[in-house]
């Protein structure tokens, strides 16, 4: 066993179909250049004890799931589950039967849509594989984190843990596993986060009461979100910004008919469009949370402060090829 081992992962944007890829259709998603950092050491009680320094919350649980707090109360204990489920599953995976501690430094926005538990839940498994040296594959560690996801959200399609193991730009359609994507172009992305936090299993449960209600109106608009990702991936391949664009305009569009953009989306989506962008739409669950804006490289800036005008906090971002992956240590640090 390592004395220490630090893994991090990536935090994504959702390009299409989000919600209906909870319905078994594809979406594409691409990681983006913000990650999850976990870091974890051995530790001496049988528990597994975990830090989050940006959540400001630490608690103990026992092997058998007991919780003790340390800093935040038992409300902290909701938060961290996710990440001990990650981590018991990998222990479980390998027969182990251990103590370990986990520190979580993240700067991914929570409750955004930009995947932030994914991405922690990931960066902590394979933080716990590399320090206990287990013969753990990718798709391990993908497992772990979608068992984690299914504490955040009862039905997650896996898209998020999927893009944080794997990286880069992937069309995921629940149980085929992943397509990678080249583009032939950079995708030059700004994204806008409302500052509204929303529970996604929320918003995925209001999904679930429209298609209930109008289940032919429903499915015939992710058959369409469904035609928009197969457009999409060739636009993508040829690197054509004003198609991929409009497919985002239309993407939008059908995540607006199904009740899950609000007035401040669209407030940032419009100003974003009027500034010059090929187009913008929410990403991830919506209700609040981030959207993205595809612009030519030479408007980015002025898409930017739009959306700042409009109230938003806007950053350009770009792809991460590399999923998860085992930070190199100095050989002092602790
Ligand atoms: O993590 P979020 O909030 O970006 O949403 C994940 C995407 C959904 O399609 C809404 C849910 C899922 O499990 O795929």
């Amino acid at each position: 066993m390592k004395r220490l081992s630090v893994a991090s992962a990536p935090a994504k944007v959702i390009l299409f179909g989000e919600h209906f890829v909870v319905y078994n259709k594809p979406a594409i998603v691409m990681a983006i250049n913000m990650r999850a950092y976990a870091k974890s050491k051995p530790e001496e009680s049988q528990k597994i004890i975990i830090e989050s320094k940006s959540m400001n919350i630490s608690g103990a649980f026992t092997i058998s799931g007991d919780y003790q707090p340390i800093i935040g109360g038992f409300e902290g204990k909701e938060k961290l589950l996710p990440i001990y489920v990650a981590i018991k599953s990998i222990l479980e995976r390998a027969g182990e039967e251990r103590g370990v501690r986990v520190e979580i430094d993240s700067t991914i926005p929570v409750a955004a849509g930009l995947g932030s538990s994914a991405a922690v839940s990931v960066a902590s498994a394979a933080a716990v594989s590399s320090l206990l040296e287990l013969n753990i594959s990718r798709e391990d560690i993908f497992m772990a984190a979608l068992e984690a996801e299914r504490i955040v959200h009862e039905n997650p399609s896996g898209v998020d843990p999927a893009i944080s193991t794997y990286g880069g730009l992937i069309v995921y359609r629940k149980g085929d596993g992943i397509r990678r994507l080249s583009v032939d172009a950079r995708l030059p992305l700004v994204v806008g986060d409302t500052g509204i936090k929303r529970v996604t299993g929320e918003m995925v449960l209001l999904v679930g009461e429209m298609r209930r209600r109008y289940p032919l109106v429903v499915d015939r608009i992710m058959d369409s979100g469904e035609a928009i990702v197969d457009v999409g991936v060739e636009a993508l391949r040829r690197g054509d910004l004003k198609t991929i664009g409009d497919l985002m305009n239309i993407n939008h569009a059908l995540l607006c008919a199904l009740g899950l953009s609000n007035e401040t989306i669209e407030r940032l989506i419009h100003a974003a469009r009027r500034a010059g962008a090929f187009g913008a739409k929410l990403t991830g669950a919506g209700g609040g949370g981030c959207m993205i804006a595809l612009s030519p490289p030479d408007r980015i800036n002025y898409v930017v402060r739009a959306i700042e005008n409009a109230g938003g906090r806007a950053f350009i971002t770009d792809i991460s090829l590399e999923g998860v992956r085992v930070e190199v240590q100095q050989p002092n640090s602790a």
